[in-house]
C-alpha cells in the first residue's frame, strides 16, 4: 500500500478493523485463538490467557465529572506517589500467573502485538497504530495498578527524557531494592549517565554538553522538521492486505527505538529487557518511556491546526482488545482515544528545552558548494546491502518552491524497500549533501534522520525473519538550513551504524506529502 503521500489513495482499501491479540486456550490444547478466526498452534511464547466464555464489552468513556488525573514526570514524583506506585507493582507481580492483570501477562500484551504468530501478523509498530495502541495499553495498565491499591486517581509517571533533568534513567527505577527495578538493563547506563537519542549500540564518548546538545536537536528535528504532516509524525497507513510495517513515524524511529535499546542490557542477545519487544514490558520503565511517547502525541497536536490526527475512517474505526482492571475483555477503538482527557488524564506541565534547538549546518558555504558539484565516488546500485556507506544523487522533482507551497506540501526523502533481519538491532543514518568523511553528527543540519529497528524475537518461526519497511524524512527545513533549496539534486549518503550486512535498501525517491 502506498505512503498516503497524496490524499485519496486510501479509497480502495479495506479497513483493518480489528487488531486483536492472540489468546491461548488452555482447555483446548493451547490452540491459539484470534477470537473469531482460528489461528495456528500457539507457538509464540506470549499468547494471552483466554477463558472460554469470556464476554467482550465495548469501552465506555469515564465520567467527565471527576478531575483529570495528572501523570507526573518520573524525576519529580513525590514520596507518597512513589510509595503507591511501588505497592501497586508489587501487587501486580503477586497476582496468579494466569491472571491477565499479572505483571508478566501485562508484558505479554506487548509481546503478542509485535511478535507475530503464523497467520496473524499483528503489528502495532512502524505503522499508524503506534500511538493509539500504546495509549490504550498504558491506560489499562494504569487502571489495573490503581484498582490493585484501591486508588482511582493513580497515574503512571512519564520518563521526561527530553528535559535536562530527566535525560537519564530516573532514579526511582534504579534502586535495586524497589519493585520498579529490573536487572536486565545496561550496566553502564545508570544515573547520572545521559541517554543517547542516537544510540548505535556503543557509547559515543561525548561530553555531557555535546550529548545534551545532540539530544535536544534530535528532538527538534523529529518533532518539527520531520513531523510536519500526520503521516510523517504518526506513521504510515496500514490496512487489510498490506504488509504490516509500511513505515513508522519520526519519533517512533528516533528516539523511541534508541531509548529502548539504550536501556536494555547490551550483553544479552536481544538487548533484553527493554531492547526487544517481547520482553520490553517486563521492565516497569517501559510504561514511563511510553508515557513520554504518549505525551509527545498530545504536544504535537497542540502545535497548530495543521498538526492533526488522520481523519481516515480506516484508522479511526480500528479496534483493539484489552483486559481491564476487572479482568474483563474490553473492545476499544482508535477514535475513542484521540484526547487524553477522554480517558481521564493529562500530563504534568514541564519546560520543553528543545523548542528552539534547530540543528545547525556543519559544512561551510564553500565546502557545501564543492560537495554539491562533487559526484559520489560510486553511485549506489539499488537494491544494495548496507555493509558500508553508500551514496546516490537524486533529482528533485521541484525546485524553488514558494513558502506557501512548502507549507502545503512537505518535500519527503523516502528510503524505500528497506529489508532487514528483524531479529537484529539495526540502525542506519541518512545524511544529505555530505559524505561519511565529513563527520556529520545528529546535531548537524545535514543529518536527515535514522532508521532504527529494535529487535523482535521470532524463535517459533523457522524461516528467516524478514521485515520490510521504508523511511520517510521531511527535508524542507534541512534544505533551507544547508542552502540547498534551489539545487536540482541532492546527494544522499546512507551510513550503516548497527546491523551491518543485515539490512538492504531498495531505492531512494523524493515525493511530496500534504
Ligand atoms: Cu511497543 Cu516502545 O514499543
Amino acid at each position: 500500500m502506498a505512503c498516503m503521500l497524496h490524499a485519496g489513495v486510501m479509497g480502495h482499501c479495506e479497513a483493518l478493523t480489528k487488531v486483536d491479540a492472540s489468546f491461548c486456550d488452555p482447555k483446548n490444547n493451547n490452540e491459539c485463538k484470534n477470537l473469531g478466526s482460528q489461528g495456528g498452534k500457539c507457538a509464540a511464547s506470549c499468547c494471552l490467557p483466554y477463558r472460554p466464555g469470556t464476554k467482550i464489552v465495548d469501552f465506555k468513556r469515564p465520567s467527565r465529572s471527576s478531575p483529570l488525573r495528572v501523570r507526573p514526570a518520573a524525576h519529580l514524583v513525590d514520596p507518597e506517589h512513589l510509595a503507591k506506585y511501588k505497592k501497586a507493582i508489587e501487587l501486580m507481580k503477586a497476582l496468579p500467573a494466569d491472571d491477565p492483570r499479572n505483571f508478566i501477562q501485562q508484558a505479554n500484551v506487548h509481546c503478542v502485538h509485535c511478535d507475530s504468530i503464523p497467520d496473524h501478523d499483528i503489528q502495532v509498530h512502524q505503522n499508524w497504530f503506534f500511538y493509539p495502541w500504546h495509549r490504550w495499553y498504558l491506560y489499562f495498565n494504569e487502571r489495573i495498578l490503581g484498582k490493585l491499591i484501591g486508588d482511582d486517581t493513580f497515574t503512571l509517571p512519564f520518563w521526561n527524557w527530553d528535559s535536562l533533568e530527566g535525560m537519564m534513567l530516573p532514579s526511582i527505577y534504579a534502586d535495586p531494592s524497589s519493585p520498579l527495578y529490573d536487572n536486565l538493563r545496561d550496566a553502564k547506563h545508570q544515573p547520572p549517565f545521559l541517554v543517547d537519542f542516537d544510540f548505535n549500540g556503543t557509547d559515543p564518548g561525548f561530553t555531557n554538553a555535546q550529548q545534551i546538545d545532540h539530544n535536544l536537536k534530535i528532538m527538534y528535528r523529529q518533532f518539527f522538521s520531520n513531523g510536519k504532516k500526520p503521516m510523517l509524525f504518526l506513521g504510515s497507513a496500514y490496512v487489510a492486505g498490506d504488509k504490516p510495517n509500511p513505515g513508522g513515524g519520526s519519533v517512533e524511529n528516533m528516539p523511541h527505538n534508541n531509548v529502548h535499546t539504550w536501556t536494555g542490557d547490551r550483553t544479552r542477545p536481544n538487548f533484553e529487557d527493554m531492547g526487544t519487544f517481547y520482553s520490553a514490558g517486563r521492565d516497569p520503565i517501559f510504561f514511563a518511556h511510553h508515557a513520554n511517547i504518549d505525551r509527545m502525541w498530545s504536544l504535537w497536536k497542540k502545535l497548530s491546526r495543521k498538526h492533526r490526527d488522520f481523519n481516515d475512517s480506516n484508522w479511526l474505526k480500528t479496534s483493539f482488545l484489552f483486559y481491564d482492571e476487572n479482568a474483563d475483555l474490553v473492545r476499544v477503538t482508535v477514535k475513542d482515544c484521540l484526547k487524553t482527557r477522554w480517558l481521564g488524564y493529562k500530563y504534568q506541565d514541564v519546560k520543553i528545552p528543545w523548542v528552539k534547538a534547530r540543528p545547525t549546518p556543519k559544512l561551510t558555504k564553500a565546502r557545501k558548494a564543492a560537495s554539491r558539484s562533487v559526484k559520489p565516488t560510486a553511485e549506489a546500485k539499488f537494491p544494495v546491502t548496507l555493509e558500508s556507506p553508500v551514496s546516490a544523487t537524486l533529482k528533485r522533482p521541484k525546485v524553488g518552491r514558494s513558502r506557501k507551497e512548502k507549507e502545503e506540501e512537505e518535500e519527503v526523502l523516502i528510503v524505500e524497500g528497506i529489508e532487514f533481519d528483524r531479529d537484529h538491532f539495526i540502525k542506519f543514518d541518512v545524511i544529505v549533501n555530505a559524505t561519511e568523511g565529513d563527520g556529520i553528527t545528529p546535531g548537524d543540519s545535514e543529518f536527515a534522520g535514522s532508521f532504527v529497528n529494535a529487535p523482535h524475537r521470532h524463535r517459533h518461526l523457522k524461516e528467516e525473519n524478514k521485515g520490510k519497511t521504508r523511511l520517510c524524512l521531511g527535508i524542507t527545513d534541512l534544505l533551507e538550513d544547508i542552502g540547498g533549496e534551489d539545487d536540482d539534486g541532492v546527494l544522499v549518503t546512507i551510513v550503516p551504524k548497527a546491523g551491518k550486512g543485515k539490512v538492504s535498501v531498495g531505492g531512494l525517491r523524493i515525493d511530496f506529502s500534504k
